[in-house]
């Protein structure tokens, strides 16, 4: 069939298979540009590992270290009339890549917060790999359902106290405009978005891994976490997801102690904003990134999900001389060059200038819109997108 972009809201309804393989080839090719990471990771489970952060680890480890790697992810695969979902195409590129490269990997599509994935996980491992070095945990779900009490949990993206009013901006339309988002009417919001989006179920897979004895001896862990500038602390920081990273970060010591006999260690890498189909959902968001890309491309410093995660693996987690250097709460920081000041004043000047009129020429709202557009393999000059194309593709290694 031949595959276009239709797009609803925020989301992108259609992806492209030869698209998304570009994508994928593209952030290959980076990482390998960078030569081998020393002391890299060998052996890796990933869950989340078909878009943005995690397939960016994912390819990092595979690419840059020669890891075998499992991904665990939750995607649709095609139907005849019906491309398959961005994160399914990015991993039967990966795979089809790995493959051809000669390293081992394989992948399991459905609910990480699952008994039954984690157990399938598990498996799968103790099968063919025995034990694992480097646990990547990259989930971004709206729902969770919790695996002991069956109750279906919705986050929810708000603020917590008073409304909080802002500029946000239409990313498709360039309009600029004021959104009012009213605060969270009960703690039971914060509760669910914490059980969605904190650090439970993250411990509930070091715990299973570690009981089934496929962690191996110095084993690590990495969560990944979102700070940002003040601007979005009503929306973010202090808002109801702010509180899940509050909980996924005090997750860390808990994690630690259940790794403890095995000299294991968990960290959370504080991450740049960037284009996925996360961030894409979060109002406010999508104005500060794009003045954030203009300021940090002019600067030279730009990073996409791949060089950031190229460079938490060779500078953060696997440096020459063993040491993982962290902020005073023990934290990762590759958000180090977002949060220079340098930048923020930038970014904040430009904020209160940003208006529809002046957008395209302040912001960087077209980097922006072709981000997007990429995750879902579009607008890449190397396609024919009025080609037709097979949408169902084949990968065995996916189950
Ligand atoms: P993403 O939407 O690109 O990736 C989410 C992944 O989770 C996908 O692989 C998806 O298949 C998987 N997933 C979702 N629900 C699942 C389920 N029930 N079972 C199995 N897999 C499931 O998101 P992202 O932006 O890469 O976010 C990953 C992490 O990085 C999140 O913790 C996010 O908060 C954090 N982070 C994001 C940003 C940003 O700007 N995007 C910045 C800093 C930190
Ligand atoms: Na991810």
């Amino acid at each position: 069939m031949i595959i276009q972009p239709r797009v609803r809201g925020f989301i992108c309804l259609t992806a492209h298979p030869e698209g998304t393989a570009q994508h994928v080839k593209n952030q290959i090719e980076y990482v390998k540009s960078k030569g081998k990471i020393a002391n890299g990771p060998k052996k890796v489970l990933v869950v989340g590992a078909s878009t943005g952060f995690g397939l960016a680890s994912r390819i990092t480890a595979a690419f840059g270290s020669d890891a075998a790697t499992i991904g665990v992810f939750f995607e649709k695969p095609a139907a005849p009339g019906k491309p398959a979902t961005a994160g399914w195409y990015n991993s039967a590129a990966f795979e089809q890549e790995a493959h051809a490269a000669g390293l081992y990997a394989k992948s399991i599509n459905g609910d990480a917060f699952s008994d039954e994935v984690k157990a399938k996980t598990i498996e799968l491992i103790k099968q063919d790999l025995g034990q694992i070095d480097l646990v990547v945990y990259s989930l971004a779900s709206p729902r969770r359902t919790h695996p002991k009490t069956g109750v279906l949990h919705s986050s929810v993206l708000k603020p917590i106290g008073q409304p909080f009013t802002d500029k946000t901006v239409d990313f498709h339309s360039g309009v600029v405009s004021d959104i009012t988002i009213n605060p969270v009417e009960s703690e039971e919001d914060i509760a669910n978005t914490v059980a969605v989006m904190g650090g439970e179920d993250w411990k509930f897979w070091m715990e299973a891994l570690k009981e089934a004895g496929v962690l191996a001896e110095g084993v690590k862990t990495v969560a990944y976490s979102y700070i940002g500038p003040e601007l979005t602390y009503p929306i973010y920081r202090n808002g109801t997801i702010g509180r899940a990273k509050d909980d996924l970060e005090a997750t860390v010591p808990v994690i630690n102690d259940i790794l403890k006999d095995i000299n294991g260690v968990s960290y959370v890498s504080v991450n740049k904003a960037l284009v996925t189909q996360s961030s894409s959902a979060i109002p406010v968001v999508p104005l500060y990134i794009s003045l954030l890309y203009k300021v940090m491309k002019e600067k030279g410093i730009h990073e996409g999900t791949i060089e950031q995660m190229q460079r938490l693996f060779a500078e953060r987690l696997y440096t020459a001389d063993g040491q993982i250097p962290v902020d005073d709460k023990g934290r990762i920081r590759v958000d180090d060059l977002e949060m220079r000041q340098d930048v923020q004043e930038e970014v904040a000047k430009l904020w209160k200038e940003a208006t529809t009129e002046n957008l395209e020429e302040i912001s960087d709202i077209v980097g922006y819109r072709n981000d997007f557009f990429n995750l879902f393999g579009f607008n890449f000059p190397e396609i024919n997108y009025e080609a037709e194309t097979n949408e169902v593709v084949n990968v065995p290694s996916i189950t």
